[in-house]
């Protein structure tokens, strides 16, 4: 791709968690195009291998580079945790340095000073995401005085891509991970929301959380963190082009992703079905 060469943002997750993400996006940054790919027919990614998390990760990364995006927001924690580091530094230079691919990850954790008193930091997160430690380690390199704990939710992905994070069903398992954390580490006031799925949980979280604790889903963060990137980089702001336009893919069947991307988004949705 020649420098000249302008795009959409592609906007990537291993479902419909990213709709949160690229919900902030638009309204933050409402003049860009993006294209939204949502790899439903492999989702989860959370239970999955770090080498299939990347594999997957990488095919569809390569598959918005071809749609001509010079900029991929990975917007999955668990592609952030497993791939994005190996795809910036193995990839990228090899197929194209001028092109960007960021993640969630960064823009959350450097929030925390602003959102924290205690210092006490939960994230609630897939299994793929905690057993990485990112948020850990990334933490302990930026405010080592912060103590993280994270808690791995296994069933909140499921609930969530099968319609059913508004049903009676969900409060069980919504309540079982909360009390955990909160007993490993009592002295937690800010809970971060550490997957782009569970958004779509937050009335019933909120509801689980005493109110002294504040649960923080990322989609601000990390639209507010791009609109700064942009801001310091104008050779890739100018690269991106401003129709005010979203396609969105998916892998799987669309009449399925076209019903649950609305109750996302509350607005209706076309998607096309796309190989990966
Ligand atoms: N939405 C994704 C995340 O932020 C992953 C969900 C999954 O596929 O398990 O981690």
């Amino acid at each position: 791709m020649s420098l000249s060469e302008r795009g959409p943002i592609g906007v990537f997750d291993s479902g419909y968690g990213g709709l949160t993400i690229l919900r902030d996006f638009r309204r933050l940054l409402p003049e860009y195009d993006y294209i939204y790919l949502g790899d439903n027919a492999r989702a989860p990614y959370g239970n999955r291998s770090f080498e299939l998390v990347y594999e997957f990760t990488a095919q569809a990364v390569n598959h918005l580079f071809e749609q001509g995006c010079p900029l991929v927001i990975l917007a999955c924690n668990t592609a952030s945790a497993k791939a994005l580091r190996t795809i910036q530094v193995q990839d990228l230079p090899e197929i194209d340095p001028t092109r960007r691919v960021l993640g969630v990850i960064r823009p959350t954790i450097e929030r925390l000073p602003e959102l924290t008193t205690t210092g006490h930091i939960g994230v609630l997160a897939t299994p793929g995401t905690v057993l990485s430690r990112s948020y850990t380690l990334e933490t302990e390199k930026l405010f080592p005085e912060m103590k993280v704990t994270e808690k791995a939710c296994p069933m909140w992905v499921p609930l969530v891509e099968n319609g059913e994070a508004d049903m009676p069903g969900a409060d069980y398992f919504v309540r079982k991970y909360i009390d955990a954390i909160l007993l490993e580490d009592p002295e937690i006031d800010t809970l971060i929301l550490g997957c782009t799925h569970y958004p779509m949980l937050y009335p019933k979280i909120r509801a689980y959380v005493p109110e002294r604790i504040s649960v923080v889903p990322q989609g601000n963060l990390v639209a507010e963190s791009l609109k700064d990137y942009l801001k310091r980089h104008p050779e890739m702001d100018s690269r991106l082009t401003r129709n005010g336009t979203t396609i969105y893919e998916t892998t799987e069947a669309t009449f399925k992703f076209d019903t649950i991307s609305s109750l996302f988004l509350q607005s209706p949705v076309s998607s096309v079905q796309i190989p990966l």
